[in-house]
């Protein structure tokens, strides 16, 4: 959505967001789980559970731009039919979790998927501490998912500990698929960079330094309207970060400055900690700051058998897992993912549970 929405969004302190959750018939706002700028991430109830609602505050209908707000407010179809598409991309791909609903209504767009126990950043300091082995079943996990996403052409954009999600069996569920947010920023403004990927406030930086451009934000905004696509070796260097921070107990390789640092050859990060010294070389390789160094996440699972990761993560272990975790993320079909506009229906589908079919109208109070 570019430098526009980060201008035009409502600030934390001036919303409050339940009233947004209110307005949603049976859905029931318990806690905030971010304190981001841009979507506000909010753990519901309804009928099914518990479910995560992110929210998109429009700006008001006074407000113009070019992006598609008007006297009627703030149009999402476009990102609507884009996030449908995604969608159907990763049906049939382990380990992602999309969003199963979304509510595009005149005052805020609503994206909701299910509540997932723990996210990798938590996990990795929670007790009990995870054993060598679960660290590799979850990089494994993670390399094997990604695979399948770029062998689709589908780029994450956004890999981090926060949108790595973990079922108590520690089964993977990659999250927030970043298609909404710009590709390159600028180096000189880093007002951008904690809009879209500094939510949590962490400073840590996952974005690859090939994405930080040397230009003023309205160059940088029109190179992302010309050529702004991600690419597997952006995910390649921001998995290798979150690789090197689940075996460095949740310490970050990189702060915003660091990368800048990075990008000019004045910063390498300290990984002497890391006792398993092919971890430690895959990690090295996959945050080369030469993009083509990088190699693709096939080539790393085919490089580390036997090595990093045991034979029976490949022939038996995944397949089998996923078979038993699968039902999360395949909500029986397509057609069942419903992106809805003021007078359509919507339907929940997750888990596997019957959806329930609600008239939309009934949904929003206003
Ligand atoms: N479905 C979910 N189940 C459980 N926790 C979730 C779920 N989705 C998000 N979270 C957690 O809620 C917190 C806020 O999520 P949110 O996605 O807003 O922030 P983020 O992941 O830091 O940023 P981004 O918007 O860039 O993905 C994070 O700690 C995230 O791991
Ligand atoms: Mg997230």
């Amino acid at each position: 959505m570019g430098a526009e929405l980060s201008l035009l969004v409502p600030t934390a302190q001036t919303i409050a967001v339940s009233a947004y959750i209110d307005s949603l018939k049976d859905v029931q706002y318990t806690v905030p789980l971010g304190t981001s700028r841009f979507l506000k991430t909010v753990k519901c109830v309804d009928k099914s559970g518990s479910i995560v609602v992110k929210v998109l505050i429009k700006p008001g209908p006074s407000t113009s731009n070019n992006n598609g707000s008007n006297e009627d407010g703030f149009k999402l179809e476009y990102w609507v039919t884009k996030l449908d598409k995604l969608r159907q991309g990763l049906i049939s791909i382990p380990n992602v979790l999309p969003f199963e609903s979304i509510i595009d209504s005149q005052r805020a767009g609503y994206l909701i998927r299910p509540y997932v126990r723990y996210n990798l950043y938590d996990r990795v300091s929670v007790r009990p501490f995870l054993e060598p082995i679960e660290k590799k079943w979850i990089v494994y996990q993670l390399l094997s998912s990604m695979a399948k996403l770029h062998a689709k052409g589908i780029y994450h954009g956004d890999l981090k500990t926060e949108n790595v999600l973990l079922t108590s069996w520690n089964w993977c569920l990659i999250s927030d698929f970043a298609i909404f947010k710009p590709v390159f920023l600028p180096e000189g403004n880093p007002s951008l960079f904690s809009f879209y990927f500094d939510s949590s406030q962490r400073h840590v930086c996952y974005v690859a330094p090939e994405r930080f451009v040397a230009s003023d934000d309205a160059e940088v905004e029109e190179l992302n309207k010309a050529n702004g696509e991600l690419n597997w070796q952006m995910d390649i260097f921001s998995l290798g970060c979150v690789i090197a921070e689940l075996y460095l107990e949740s310490l970050p390789i990189f702060t915003l400055p660091q990368m800048f640092k990075f990008k000019r050859g004045e910063y390498y990060p300290n990984l002497d900690a890391i006792d398993d010294l092919n971890i430690s070389k895959m990690i090295q390789s996959m945050i080369s700051l030469k993009a083509d160094d990088r190699l693709t996440a096939k080539e790393y699972l085919t490089r580390y058998r036997k090595t990093i990761f045991p034979d029976y993560f490949y022939t038996f272990l995944h397949t089998y897992m996923n078979n038993i975790s699968g039902s999360i993320t395949e909500s029986e079909s397509v057609n069942q993912f419903t992106c809805f506009n003021d007078t359509n229906e919507v339907r929940h589908a997750w888990n596997g549970r019957p959806y329930a079919k609600i008239n939309f109208s009934s949904i929003l109070t206003k």
